[in-house]
């Protein structure tokens, strides 16, 4: 495989670079993972990470991954050093390319690989997994209750394309340490009913078919965030209540997340 003029590879870069003109992705904030459907079987590994557990349908599955500790704004300008290939085993992770300058998976590799695990049986054209720090989505977590359910509402309520494009609401994760498996496998979990994971005071996890997917999704919720951080201590004269909801989904032919609608 011609890694770096594979076009699903090109689209990871640009939305790297993307994320840092929004402003969500200081330092090393931020991380990117795709599964890969090219036939590696042919690249010899360089060498292996070990991993204390892995979802056993991914095991032979190959995902191109930021490193730990890269800056995305700085992915494009040495994709060889920024990103590695993987192919993942019971107990590790081969390295098939990249990691040029000896750098490690990122840090979130654990929640990346649970959440690729679940979104697959999901949805058999999922492939990327994105973890950013957009600034409102983080911002509401300070002042908003945090149930799947509340959070969705509000969200879904600050303009009309949120319940076009996440009917399945989004899921919120208290606040806890992270890097971690727990926080991989909760994550996970999240993943199950929702695209979106906000993990509170940190930052959100998106999923999708392509880089592009992943991330016009959690601009769609930060966009939604950023409107809710602006209005919410202000006198409101008009808004997208439960029913105009309701109705827009009969014009679209949208179900959505069961229960959440008054
Ligand atoms: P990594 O640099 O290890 O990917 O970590 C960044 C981050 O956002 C941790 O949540
Ligand atoms: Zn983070």
């Amino acid at each position: 495989m011609d890694i770096l003029n594979n076009p699903v590879i090109q689209e990871l870069i640009r939305t790297s670079a993307t994320i840092y003109t929004h402003g969500w992705a200081e330092r090393n904030g931020g991380n990117i993972s795709m599964l890969l459907d090219d036939d590696l079987s042919g690249m010899t590994p360089i060498k292996s990470f070990p991993l204390a557990f892995t979802p056993p349908d991914l095991t032979g599955a190959c995902i191109v991954i930021t490193g730990s500790g890269k800056y995305l704004k700085n992915v494009s300008l040495d994709p060889e050093s920024n990103l590695g290939i993987l192919r993942i085993a019971e107990d590790r992770a081969e390295l098939l390319w990249g990691f040029k300058d000896g750098s490690s998976p990122s840090s979130e590799l654990a929640s990346h690989l649970f959440t690729h695990s679940v979104r697959r049986k999901a949805d058999p054209m999922h492939h990327v997994v994105t973890h950013t720090h957009a600034t409102n989505l983080v911002a509401m977590t300070f002042i908003h209750p945090l149930s799947d359910r509340a959070f969705t509402k509000t969200l879904w309520s600050m303009c009309t394309e949120c319940m076009m494009f996440f009917p399945d609401g989004v899921s919120v994760l208290p606040w806890m340490p992270c890097g971690t498996d727990e926080i991989g496998r909760k994550t996970a979990d999240k993943m199950r009913d929702s695209r979106i994971v906000v993990w509170a005071h940190h930052g959100v996890f998106g999923a999708g078919t392509s880089p592009d997917d992943a991330l016009g999704l959690i601009e769609v919720a930060e966009k939604a965030a950023e409107l809710y951080m602006k209005v919410y201590d202000k006198e409101i004269l008009s808004k997208i209540d439960d029913t105009r909801l309701r109705e827009l989904c009969d014009a679209q032919n949208i179900i959505p997340r069961a229960g959440y609608l008054d």
